[in-house]
């Protein structure tokens, strides 16, 4: 028999980054923030490592990057309307659904029941304690299956000018848009997807919301993510920008947008209930992909977060595009690092390494590497003015996990180059081009990378990157 200490692999749990303390987890879900506290759910399976068996796992934070787990928020109902998959949830500030008790206003989830029979519907639950404790609503589903399988993944907002809710549901590879005035019954208003962006089998886990650019300019933004046809193989997740009229969003490209081209970003969305005071939108995305998610070599844990994005509209010579850059939360953990001739890392905590370098110099790269000779290479190939991330010899290298990741740069004027490198225990987030280029990956070397060398001249940084509080 196996001992189980020896099968765990603590050298892979991060230390900036949410993994539950043990089991499965797949989408964030039902991000919402109220009272001073970041609440993230997440698909989890209390019962095993691999995805089945699909309830709401809880934990909360207070910044973003110190996670308290709490106790599964919803459970699943197998002989019932079924397993609990994603969605989202909001601050029904002015109790619209009645699901309040009238002293605070009701926290309210929509998520996807999906059946034995595997028949999806859209079903609420709702917290009456600022999302400590969540009760199922009594006449679920309050969305019934119209007879397509791919029909899930709810995520809601509140539209402030026309003073309704807003769901939009991935529908096969579709989004359809409801709208509502109570959260309980919704009308179909519109579909988006024909035409547009990159497809693949399904489209899955959608987030609309307005963003304002520096300037001022207002536009819509909608998240799809798509399994399989990522840009790097497996899943992956696209944006469009554009308008929403209330009832019908039109995006201004039908060209495909990555939001991040490593492999293991997917199902990203943005946390609800922070706009009314700050107008920021906070993305969290699960690190993994569904290529080989059920075989990450992780134990008692499989399956994390991203580090925690706040996403913003930049004007670049291609239009208004979407940035998504590590919160204020994670950079304020920042403390420089001096660097030695040998580039010898940091121990024993995250870090940040700063790549400066001008691509008229041609090919450059970044490689970092450890005593059991494993590395991870990072390049700028001048040929097809590319980043690459190659993880081939970066340590576990198993089921299609070892491809070389390809992001296009898009600031063909800019001579200069900065890349910000974070790595933790098993991930490595690249940030380029003021993060309109990223790249997300898991890596599982067998010790943590010990040094680095660059090809070509370059200007470098390093940073920890310190959580101070230890729970
Ligand atoms: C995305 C997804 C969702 C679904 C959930 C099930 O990774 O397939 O579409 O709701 O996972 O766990």
């Amino acid at each position: 028999m196996k001992n189980t200490e020896t099968m765990m692999t603590k050298q892979w749990r991060p230390f900036i980054h949410f993994t539950p303390e043990k089991n499965w987890l797949n989408d964030p879900n039902g991000m919402v923030y109220f009272n001073d506290m970041y609440h993230l759910f997440f698909q989890y399976n209390p019962t095993g490592d691999k995805h089945g068996n699909m309830h709401w796992g809880h934990a909360q934070s207070t910044d973003l990057v110190n996670w308290q787990e709490k106790d599964i928020a919803i459970y699943a109902d197998p002989d019932g309307l079924g397993y609990v998959f994603s969605g989202g949830a909001v601050v029904d500030v002015n109790n619209t659904s009645g699901l309040g008790d009238g002293t605070v206003p009701p926290l309210v989830a929509t998520f996807t029941h999906h059946s034995k029979d595997e028949v999806q519907v859209q079903s609420l639950a709702y917290s009456q304690d600022g999302g400590d404790t969540w009760v199922e609503y009594a006449n679920n589903p309050v969305i019934a299956n119209p007879g397509l399988k791919d029909f899930r993944d709810p995520k809601v907002i509140w539209d402030e000018e026309n003073s309704q809710w807003v769901m939009a549901l991935a529908v096969e590879h579709f989004i359809y848009f409801y709208i509502s005035s109570n959260l309980i019954d919704w009308t179909f208003a519109s579909q988006f997807g024909e035409g547009y962006g990159t497809h693949g089998r399904v489209w899955e886990c959608p987030d609309l919301f307005p963003l304002t650019t520096p300037c001022g300019i207002t536009k819509w933004v909608l998240i799809v993510s798509l399994d399989p046809a990522g840009p790097n193989g497996g899943t992956g997740t696209q944006y469009f920008i554009g308008e929403f009229d209330g009832k019908q969003f039109i995006s201004d490209h039908t060209e495909t947008r990555w939001l991040d081209y490593g492999p293991d970003n997917y199902a990203g969305v943005t946390w609800d209930g922070l706009q009314p005071t700050s107008n920021k939108r906070i993305f969290i995305a699960w690190m993994s992909n569904w290529v080989y998610a059920n075989d990450l070599p992780t134990n008692p844990w499989r399956g994390g977060m991203t580090l925690p994005r706040e996403l913003t509209l930049v004007n670049s010579s291609k239009g208004i595009m979407l940035a998504n850059l590590p919160s204020d939360d994670i950079t304020s953990l920042k403390a420089e690092f001096t660097l030695t001739d040998a580039n010898t890392l940091p121990e024993s905590c995250a870090y940040e390494v700063v790549w400066k370098f001008d691509k008229s110099l041609g090919d450059n790269s970044i490689t970092f590497f450890n005593s059991e000779d494993e590395k991870l290479v990072i390049s700028y190939v001048a040929e097809n003015n590319e980043i690459q991330l190659d993880r081939t010899q970066s340590g576990w290298n198993e089921k299609g996990f070892g491809r070389v990741a390809t992001a296009p740069l898009k600031m063909t004027d800019e001579n200069t180059i900065e890349c910000s490198i974070i790595i933790d225990q098993s991930s490595v987030e690249v940030f380029t081009e003021k993060g309109l280029t990223t790249l997300t990956s898991n890596i599982f070397p067998k010790v943590p990378y010990s040094e680095f060398t660059i090809t070509r001249t370059s200007q470098l940084e390093c940073f920890t990157l310190i959580n101070k509080v230890t729970s």
